[in-house]
């Protein structure tokens, strides 16, 4: 498996993927104008030439911000999205001691990622998805 900051000719491929894994869905075109701006990477996973990950992720001044991850339902539970998360938290490393994200309450996987990863759950936002709550993280780097 390699790690590397998404090409253009991948667009298409993540937006696909965000589909396949039930998150919000960006369009090719949406993610070419996130890219744009000088405040955010995404790093794609890959086997060979097949995108099977990706994590997106965003700063301010003040801190950074994971605002997805996911992985291709056939290659979970094999350690690809606990290496795109420490990729990126070392790769924000340089940028911010604090990476805030947020997820569902009832995406236990995901908890348990980020949990295994150093985030600590440090707040929630009742009906944020619709019905359902959304659980605040945070990520602080070791001085
Ligand atoms: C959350 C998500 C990214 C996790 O990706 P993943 O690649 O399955 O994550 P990992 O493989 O690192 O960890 C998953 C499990 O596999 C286990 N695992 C890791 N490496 C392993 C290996 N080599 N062999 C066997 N099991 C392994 C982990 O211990 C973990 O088990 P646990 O959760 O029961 O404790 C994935 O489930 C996903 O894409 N979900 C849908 C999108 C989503 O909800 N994203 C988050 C929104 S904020």
């Amino acid at each position: 498996m390699q790690m590397s900051d998404i090409a253009a000719g991948e667009y298409a491929k993540i937006a696909r993927l965000q589909e396949t894994c039930g998150i919000q869905t960006w369009t090719p075109a949406e993610l070419k104008i996130f890219l744009s701006q000088n405040d955010n990477f995404i790093v794609v996973a890959k086997k060979g030439k097949s995108v099977i990950g990706f994590a997106q992720t965003q700063w301010t001044p003040d801190a950074a911000e994971l605002l997805s991850i996911a992985v291709d339902p056939s290659n979970r539970g094999q350690g690809v999205g606990q290496k795109l998360m420490r990729y990126v938290l070392e790769r924000v490393s340089s940028i911010s001691t604090e990476v805030f994200l947020q997820t569902a309450e009832s995406n236990r996987s995901a908890q348990k990622l980020f949990e295994r990863c150093g985030f600590q759950k440090c707040g929630q936002r009742p009906r944020y998805y619709g019905a359902e709550t959304a659980y605040e993280y945070v990520f602080r780097a070791k001085r």
